[in-house]
């Protein structure tokens, strides 16, 4: 299983400058949560800002990053996903930036999107999806943001 994570604003802006364009504790906390103990994967540019995330299996996608400790990197994302995969019957978490969404989204299960109030400027992007392609889960409310989960309806319907 195949999960993206992000949070977007409505215009599906995702990141500024290398960061993300807000700073919201209670959303950082879920993903957080839903991550910890799991694989993640990500793209060079938001392991940069990131840094090695604790207490779970950092995988990073990039053709010139040297080895470093806490981290595995490889070359592709199919080569990250066939490392990640290697734990059976994981949910594989593939946390971003916006490259890594675009090439990912057309493979993935489920996501779990964090639609963030208010209104961003950003020069990094969510992929546009088709709804239609997905079940939208119940949303869930929070102040600053509203959590929706989305799963991939089956593809031979
Ligand atoms: N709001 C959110 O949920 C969220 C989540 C994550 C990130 N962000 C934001 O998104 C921004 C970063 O996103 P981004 O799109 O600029 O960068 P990114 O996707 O994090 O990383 C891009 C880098 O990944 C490597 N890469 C991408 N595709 C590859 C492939 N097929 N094979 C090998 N390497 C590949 C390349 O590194 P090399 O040049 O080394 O090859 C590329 O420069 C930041 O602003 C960050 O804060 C937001």
């Amino acid at each position: 299983m195949i999960s993206l994570v992000a949070a977007v604003s409505k215009d599906l802006v995702i990141g500024k400058d290398g960061k993300l364009p807000w700073n919201i504790p209670e959303e950082t906390e879920l993903f957080k949560k839903l991550t910890l103990g799991h694989t993640i994967i990500m793209g060079k540019k938001t392991f940069l800002d990131t840094g090695v995330l604790k207490n779970r299996r950092n995988i990073v996608i990039s053709r010139s990053l040297k080895k470093r400790p806490g981290i595995e990197i490889y070359k592709s994302l199919d080569m990250a996903l066939k490392a990640a995969r290697k734990t059976n019957g994981e949910e594989i978490f593939i946390i971003g930036g916006g490259e890594i969404f675009a090439q990912a989204i057309g493979i993935a299960d489920k996501m779990y999107l964090s639609y963030v109030k208010g209104s961003y400027k950003g020069d990094t992007l969510f992929p546009s999806f088709n709804k239609k392609e997905w079940y939208a889960g119940k949303p869930e409310i929070h102040e600053k943001f509203t959590r929706i989960i989305y799963t991939r309806k089956r593809r031979d319907k």
